[in-house]
């Protein structure tokens, strides 16, 4: 019976105290969040304290098709948060996003251009679970976006997957036309070869690694051992066919 007034007791306290304190604890941002941004070889980080010294804060409102509703946002306008850094070095090709997780994911340079209503979130308004960005679930995991949610205005431009990328905590900006290339084949290499190369550096890249060059959210594809070399045709057919859900697929 002890237990049993225990666990009632237990109840009561967590839901009476505990829940209503959480409901005040509203957590604003970490000022000691930093962010760091590399040009080719150079780089520097900044707290978003600095941050929000030298950049305009602004308040954004739009549908987000994550969360199915409507948000509000403490952003900077990414274009503002380039300019500190000296802005997009000459014949940049692609910005590249890292995130805690260890996703790595870019973006062309030119994509960006087209559609340059974009935006670096540190503070989710609308959060309604106490935490500075609410958290969100996927297939039984749960994210959260903090310190910094790459997010676009426009939701047209969720369609495709890698463009928002959340939890970043760099941003390297690179004018070499192909980043990817100590893992590409050589030049005398077949057709097929080349193409595969190009759809793996397309689709796979920001999750997967080639000799530790690419995202480290799925597993190395050729250390120690090749794939191949452990998998068969079959299997991989059917899973790059198929995947089962991997869990960043339709979030970012
Ligand atoms: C969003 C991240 C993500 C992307 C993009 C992605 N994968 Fe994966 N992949 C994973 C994760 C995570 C696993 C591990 C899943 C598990 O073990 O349950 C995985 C597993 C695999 C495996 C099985 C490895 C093994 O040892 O059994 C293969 C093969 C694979 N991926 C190939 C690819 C290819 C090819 C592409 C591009 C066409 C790709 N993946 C794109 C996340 C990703």
């Amino acid at each position: 019976m002890k237990l049993v007034r225990l666990f009632k007791l237990l109840h009561t306290f967590y839901f009476v105290f505990c829940s209503s304190i959480l409901s005040h604890a509203y957590a604003s941002p970490d000022l000691s969040s930093t962010l760091t941004v590399s040009k080719n070889d150079h780089q520097q980080t900044l707290t978003l304290e600095q941050m929000k010294s030298q950049l305009t804060t602004h308040e954004i409102i739009f549908y987000h098709p994550i969360y199915k509703d409507q948000r509000r946002y403490n952003a900077f306008k990414f274009v503002d948060v380039l300019k500190i850094y000296g802005g997009l070095p000459e014949g940049a090709k692609h910005i590249f996003f890292s995130s805690i997780d260890g996703y790595n994911t870019s973006l062309t340079t030119k994509a960006f251009k087209q559609h340059s209503n974009a935006w670096l979130a540190y503070e989710d308004l609308t959060s309604k679970d106490g935490n500075t960005f609410e958290l969100f679930e996927r297939q039984g995991k749960s994210f959260d976006p903090s310190p910094f949610y790459f997010l676009w205005k426009d939701p047209d431009t969720y369609h495709e997957i890698i463009k928002w990328p959340f939890a970043i905590k760099e941003i390297k900006l690179e004018s070499i036309k192909d980043p990817y290339a100590v893992i590409a084949p050589k030049p005398n290499s077949t057709k097929k070869v080349k193409s595969g190369y190009k759809i793996f550096s397309d689709n796979c890249i920001f999750c997967h690694s080639i000799n530790l060059t690419g995202g480290n959210i799925g597993p190395e594809l050729n250390l120690p051992m090749n794939i191949t070399e452990y998998r068969n045709d079959k299997f991989l057919r059917a899973w790059i066919r198929n995947p089962e859900p991997s869990f960043r697929t339709d979030i970012s």
